[in-house]
Formats: structure tokens, C-alpha cells, sequence
């Protein structure tokens, strides 16, 4: 029998819709549709309907009724780019970090991703897939619903098919988050290729495309079109043969320089353009003309201590912005989405809906998935509860308040 789930008095009911909003731009994201003490239906993985309790529905028909006793209740966030496979972890270079050396030094020193690389390599598949489903399964409890994940610390062609098949067997063991896989081969040149940067290319697009292809591996491919990792014209060949495959570009691009990667990213019609702690008009102007969704990763530059991306700048010329966490061993070790948005507030001077938006609809959008990122009929019941609040401002001011009681993915409770 198909569940049929009721919540009832929800303080207040956040991000409903009538129907799908789409991407948010400019001034939309200021925006958020609340409705106070509310109901929700749920029928098995979707939002089947909502309203105020004035007119709540008979208990009879629900095979569930859970209580909010007022909490609020949230769509979950989407996490539109994070690196959350990969062994061991880097708290080593965090101590150089302290002592001052900066993420490119430490990578000068054979540190950074090719010492992730080295660990994934020595690790089997089984124990990544332990410990990456242990990371997801925090982000969850978090409240994130619907996450990409990258690979890009193989760097060979055994250790990027690893990861991309441990992402695949996370896919399967979570059905109800929303994951989506990108394949960055292009994320710096494997050990082996050093010095031999053409080669290394050469080897990601005539033998590791086809075979992640074959197999329907990657949803995405991304670049680290940045200084010190590969150039646009790298990129640029990259993203078209990808696109022999249907697989559109997610691409690093500002985070360490003006790269021209927003450029050749917007140029191959890429999903999204990802970092840009760096941008200035140029990037402005040509984001204007396409349909590439900026996104910002504030956790980056909170832990390495480079600059934030002017995300105010960004929508206040009329363009969307995702907000997502990076998360990785080296520059973000952290799927905390709260945390991101609280950032977007207090680095980026986004206002709290805006923030929201980013981290909500917008991370949906960059994600490539429709029925994510608010609440509306036929969307898919994946929604957080909290402790009630005064007001919506006070998730991202609160920012460690564990304010979350429960979380709900595709109709089903998660158990903490
Ligand atoms: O998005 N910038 C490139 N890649 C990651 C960092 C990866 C690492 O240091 O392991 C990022 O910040
Ligand atoms: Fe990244």
C-alpha cells in the first residue's frame, strides 16, 4: 500500500509553491513564500498537496501523521558541487596552512590533490564507499537532499573509474538522496603524467570518456580551468568531446586567478561555472547572455582565506546564484549547507532569502534536477523540520544551533 503521510501544525511552512519555480534571478531571489501553521500531505516520495490548518484534512485517509508541534518546515538543500569521495583526510596541510603556506604551495610541494591521489589509489573500493556513505549520510542529517559528487583524486584510469563506481554504488545505497556524478579527470595531472600535461588530456578524452561512457558513469564533467592546473583551450577541448556524450560541463573556474574559465564554460553551454571568488564585468557581461549558472563555495574560501566571491555583485545584476560547499578533504571539509548559507550572509552580504534561494532552488537548478529545492505539488517530499523559530533569518544567524529535528527524504524519515 502506498504511504500516505500527513505533517500537521508547522509553524511555518517555508519555500511552497503552486508549481515548480524554476531557476531565481535579480531581485526574485529576495523572495521566499512562507505559509504559517500549515499542513503537508505526502504521497509515498512526492508532495501530494499543502494548506493552512484552518482547513486540514481528516487524519482518516494518512497511513502516517507526524506532529511539527510548530517547527518549521524547509525544503532540503541542494548541494551542487561538492568532492565528498576520497580517502584519508589532510589535516597535515591544514597545519601548513597555519604556519602560512598557501593552497598553491602546498600543492608546488606535491601536496594539495595529488596526495589525495595517492591515498585514493592505495585505498580499496569498498573502504571508499564506507567512508563516503558515512559522509553522505551526515550531510542528510544536515539537511542536504540532493547532492553531486565529483571524482578527480584518481587521476589514473583505475582511480577515477573507482571513484565514479563508488558514486554509482552510493546512487543505489541512497535512493532517496537525489545524487548526481561528475567526472573531473581534469582536476590536476596525474603523478604519472608529470611534466606530460598534453598526455594526460590525451588519455582523459581517447581512453577514460569512452570507457565512463560506456559503463553511464558521469552525469557531468568538470574542469579545473584555473592557473597552475589547465588552460582554456584544454577546457574547451575537453568540454566538446564530452558533449559527444550528452554530458554537459559543471566547470572550476576563478578560484586562484581570472582564469577565462566562466568564458569557455558559457561558451560550451555549461551547466554552471563553480568558485568564482574571482570575477570582475568581463565575467558579468557574458554570464548575462547564457543560461550557465554561476555558483559560489564560500566554505572554500572561509577555510584557505582567499577572497569571497561577490555574490552581492552577482545578483544584483539580475543573475541567478547557487551557493554550494565544495566539500573536499583540501580547500572545504565541510557538507555543512547551513554553514554555507550563513556565509552568503555574513561574506557576501546576501540577504537571508537570498541565501536561502541559493542554497535551495538555485542549487537545484545547478544540479540539473527539476522536482528538488521547494515544496509544491509533485515534488519530491525531501524537506527538514526545525525547532520553531522566530523568524526565517534565524537559520543562518544561528548558524551551529543543531536546529534540525528531523529529516524527510522522498516521503521517507531519515533515521538518525
Ligand atoms: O574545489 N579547486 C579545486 N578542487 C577543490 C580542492 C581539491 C583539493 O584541494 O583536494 C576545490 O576547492
Ligand atoms: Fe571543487
Amino acid at each position: 500500500m502506498i504511504a500516505r503521510l500527513l505533517i500537521k501544525n508547522i509553524g511555518m511552512l517555508v519555500g511552497a509553491y503552486d508549481s515548480a519555480p524554476g531557476i531565481l534571478k535579480g531581485e526574485a531571489m529576495n523572495h521566499v513564500p512562507v505559509l504559517a501553521d500549515a499542513w503537508l500531505a505526502v504521497v509515498g516520495e512526492r508532495v501530494d498537496c499543502f494548506g493552512p490548518m484552518k482547513d486540514s484534512p481528516s487524519e482518516d485517509g494518512f497511513t502516517h501523521v507526524i506532529d511539527a508541534c510548530h517547527g518549521w518546515l524547509f525544503p532540503c538543500f541542494c548541494d551542487s558541487h561538492t568532492h565528498l569521495v576520497y580517502a584519508g583526510s589532510r589535516e597535515g596541510e591544514f597545519r601548513d596552512k597555519i604556519a602560512g603556506l598557501s593552497y598553491e604551495e602546498i600543492a608546488k610541494r606535491g601536496g594539495g590533490i595529488l596526495n589525495s591521489s595517492d591515498l585514493l589509489n592505495d585505498t580499496s573500493e569498498d573502504d571508499l564507499f564506507n567512508t563516503a556513505a558515512r559522509r553522505l549520510r551526515q550531510c542528510a542529517a544536515s539537511g542536504t537532499g540532493c547532492i553531486e559528487i565529483k571524482s578527480g583524486y584518481g587521476l589514473t584510469f583505475e582511480g577515477e573509474m573507482k571513484m565514479l563506481r563508488v558514486i554509482r554504488r552510493l546512487k543505489e545505497f541512497f535512493p532517496m538522496m537525489e545524487v548526481k556524478s561528475t567526472f573531473l579527470g581534469a582536476h590536476a595531472v596525474g603523478r604519472a603524467y608529470a611534466g606530460r600535461q598534453k598526455e594526460y588530456v590525451d588519455m582523459l578524452l581517447s581512453e577514460l570518456l569512452p570507457a565512463i561512457a560506456a559503463e553511464g558513469l558521469a552525469d557531468y564533467v568538470d574542469v579545473f580551468c584555473d592557473e597552475g592546473f589547465f588552460t582554456v583551450d584544454e577546457t574547451a577541448r575537453i568540454l566538446s568531446e564530452a558533449a559527444k556524450y550528452g554530458l554537459k560541463g559543471k566547470i572550476h573556474a576563478n578560484e586562484l586567478a581570472v582564469s577565462g574559465g566562466v568564458q569557455v564554460g558559457v561558451e560550451h553551454e555549461a551547466l554552471s561555472v563553480d568558485h568564482l571568488e574571482r570575477i570582475g564585468e568581463a565575467e558579468i557581461s557574458v554570464l548575462k547572455d547564457s543560461s550557465t549558472i554561476p555558483t559560489m563555495l564560500p566554505g572554500a574560501s572561509f577555510f584557505l582565506g582567499i577572497p569571497y566571491g561577490k555574490g552581492r555583485l552577482v545578483i544584483d545584476s539580475g543573475l541567478p546564484l547557487a551557493l554550494a560547499s565544495d566539500y573536499n578533504p583540501g580547500s572545504s571539509p565541510s557538507g555543512s549547507m547551513r554553514f554555507v548559507a550563513s556565509l552568503g550572509c555574513i561574506k557576501m552580504k546576501l540577504t537571508p532569502e537570498e541565501s536561502f534561494n541559493a542554497v535551495t532552488v538555485n542549487g537545484a537548478a545547478a544540479l540539473g534536477t527539476k522536482n528538488l529545492g521547494a515544496i509544491f505539488p509533485g515534488a519530491y517530499a525531501s524537506v527538514f523540520m526545525t525547532e520553531p523559530l522566530p523568524s526565517l533569518a534565524y537559520l543562518q544567524y544561528a548558524y551551529t544551533e543543531p536546529l534540525i529535528t528531523r529529516v524527510i527524504l522522498k516521503g521517507q524519515s531519515l533515521e538518525c
